[in-house]
């Protein structure tokens, strides 16, 4: 079991109408956000049993700032006119620069930054992983249609997994198949206790699932929070994940850390 850290966060909110996400729903996102990074969320007890002993507590939590880079107090949120839709490109670098109808990054190394705007082509957010990209565009992004339960969240993406998902990836998790969708058994998360998966899983699988590459049960952990089902279907990290989570919090991203 790992020591119970917090990380200070910045909320970005990025739209034609900022105001459509209210605090209530930024902070109904972050309350669910913290459920799962202890592994409380309710949804837990739905992880089938052959896999209940597996679950992973990262003991992360996450608060909004109370004080800007300048030492100022603040609410840990930013609201900026925009009238972009922002492609996925560069980890949606274009979002987090103002001179590209974004909003410029909070020290990255003192905040995680949330973007949260319009994405281009239905894609939910995106994330940057340890190490890749300057620090100015480290965090992440997520689709305004797709963040927290309420407002602006749209079903079957208003459970506030997006975030979740996309901090797996912030904490270095590749997707639960590997890094690509080639459907090949020998690309791989690098997290021993998942299993094999070809390829993503969408909408809400149950009962046991196999493919080629975990052809006998118990067959796929699509209820993973690092799978594509929907959020009401997707419901905890393993031991595994927690690990390689904590690993990259504790060193690439231990400036964070409080
Ligand atoms: N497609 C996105 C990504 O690869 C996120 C998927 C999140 N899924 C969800 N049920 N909210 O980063
Ligand atoms: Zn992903
Ligand atoms: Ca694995």
């Amino acid at each position: 079991t790992f020591n119970r850290v917090t990380i200070p966060v910045v909320v970005h909110i990025v739209l034609p109408d900022p105001a459509q996400v209210t605090d209530e729903q930024i902070l109904d996102q972050l309350a669910s956000l913290n459920l799962d990074y202890i592994a409380q969320n309710t949804d837990v007890a739905q992880v089938p049993a052959v896999w209940q002993a597996l679950t992973g507590n990262p003991e992360i939590q996450f608060c909004l700032a109370a004080r800007t880079p300048d030492g100022d107090p603040t609410n840990g949120i930013t609201r900026t006119v925009s009238n972009r839709t922002f492609p996925i490109d560069n980890a949606g670098a274009e979002v987090k620069y103002a001179g590209t109808g974004g909003v410029d990054a909070w020290d990255s190394d003192r905040y995680l930054n949330v973007w949260v705007c319009e994405l281009r082509d239905n894609y939910l957010g995106v994330a940057t992983f340890p190490q890749l990209y300057v620090p100015e565009e480290q965090g992440v992004v997520v689709h305004f249609r797709a963040f927290g339960s309420s407002g602006s969240a749209r079903p079957p993406f208003n459970l506030g997994r997006t975030l979740t998902h996309e901090i797996g990836h912030f904490f270095n998790l590749y997707h639960i198949w590997g890094n690509t969708d080639s459907n090949t058994c020998t690309d791989d998360d690098n997290v021993a206790d998942t299993p094999p998966q070809g390829e993503q899983n969408y909408d809400c699988p149950n009962g046991v699932l196999t493919d080629n590459c975990s052809p006998a049960a118990p067959g796929l952990m699509y209820m993973n929070y690092m799978d594509y089902v929907n959020d009401a279907c997707m419901h905890f990290f393993t031991s595994g994940q927690t690990d390689r989570m904590r690993t990259a919090l504790e060193t690439q991203r231990a400036s964070l850390m409080f």
